[in-house]
Formats: C-alpha cells, structure tokens, sequence
C-alpha cells in the first residue's frame, strides 16, 4: 500500500483484509483530537476493518468489534505508536439510528444528539460507519472514506478525502 495519506485526497486497491487495517493506520498518522472520520461502503466493504486499523494507530484500547446493539463505543487513550498525543476513538455504527426500539419509529437526529458526538468530538477522534449525511455538521471539515467491493473478489478499492463540512461553508 503506497497511498500518500498526508496529502488530504487519495485513492488505493487493498487486496487483502491487512491491506485495509494498514490504511487505517496510515490515516491515524494525520489524526487527533476533533477528527471526524465518516466511512461510506456497503455491508462488509471494510468500514470495521479500517476503524481496527486507525485504532491501532492512535494506540487505543479495546477490541475494534462491530456493535449488534451498541451504537457507539469509546476506547480510550494508550500509547500512540508514532508518538503523538493520545487521544481517544469514538466508533459509531450508524447503520442502527434510527430503528424503531420496538415501539414507533425514534428519529433519528434524536438518538445522533443523545450520543453526544460534538462532546466527544473535543477530546476525541471520531469515526462513523453509515455516517455520510448525518454527522458532517459535527465539525468544519471531515475525512470521507469511500470503501467498495470489486465483485467476487475480496479486493477493495478506497477513495478518501478530507470535505469542508457546512459549518465551514
Ligand atoms: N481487502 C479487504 N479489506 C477489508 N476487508 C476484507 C478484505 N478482504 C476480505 N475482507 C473481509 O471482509 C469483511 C469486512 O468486514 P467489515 O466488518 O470490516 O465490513 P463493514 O464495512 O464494517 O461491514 P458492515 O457494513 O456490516 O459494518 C471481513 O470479514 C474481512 O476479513
Ligand atoms: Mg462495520
């Protein structure tokens, strides 16, 4: 994986599941506190995957998992491999806002304004699996992550860029 991460837009194949977590770290190079991260994709695109690698990046504690009932996890701060400043990662799976918790339907932005994001925005790097058009107003600007799938293949493709957020606008 040869993909220059510092430059702020990019693109890269990854072959293999390795290929997307080193991405990941590579990304955690360039973030710290008040990072917002959105990764787009379809199911088992990686979104889980590259989360592993930007936590083992930023030397974060915990498993990277993906939640079945949890929406967002924190994993706190450890010791950061390229020796920044340690920060903690917020990994929300925004796949589940949303869903009805058996009674009516709980909107959306209700439950996104109960997790508290722009709190942990503060002291945090944030990441949002399913996150594109619903947390971009967290922060002025956002890296945006598009993961796919090349058919009947286990290669993915990424294309990632950092995007003015509204409030920047
Ligand atoms: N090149 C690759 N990059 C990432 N994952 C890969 C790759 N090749 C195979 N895989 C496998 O595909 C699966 C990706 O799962 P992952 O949970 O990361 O996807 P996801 O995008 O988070 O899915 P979901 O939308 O369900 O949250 C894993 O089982 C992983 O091992
Ligand atoms: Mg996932």
């Amino acid at each position: 994986m040869s993909a220059d991460t510092g430059t702020g837009r990019g693109e890269a194949t990854l072959p293999t599941t390795e290929d997307t977590e080193a991405l990941g770290r590579a990304f955690a190079r360039d973030l710290g506190a008040g990072d917002l991260v959105v990764l787009d994709g379809p199911l088992g695109a990686g979104k889980t995957a590259l989360t592993r690698g930007i936590a083992a990046g930023l030397g974060v504690e915990g498993r990277v998992t993906s939640p079945t009932f949890i929406i967002a996890r924190e994993h706190r701060p450890g010791t950061r491999p390229d020796g920044g400043i340690p920060v903690s990662l917020v990994h929300v799976d925004a796949y589940r806002l949303g869903e009805a918790g058996g009674g009516g339907a709980v909107d959306m932005h209700d439950q996104l304004d109960a997790l508290d994001l722009d709190t942990d925005l503060a002291n945090a790097v944030v990441v949002v699996e399913w996150g594109e058009g619903i947390v971009e107003h967290l922060a002025d600007r956002h890296l945006l992550v598009r993961l796919r799938r090349e058919p009947e293949s286990d290669v993915r493709t990424a294309m990632w860029e950092w995007v003015s957020g509204p409030a920047a606008r």
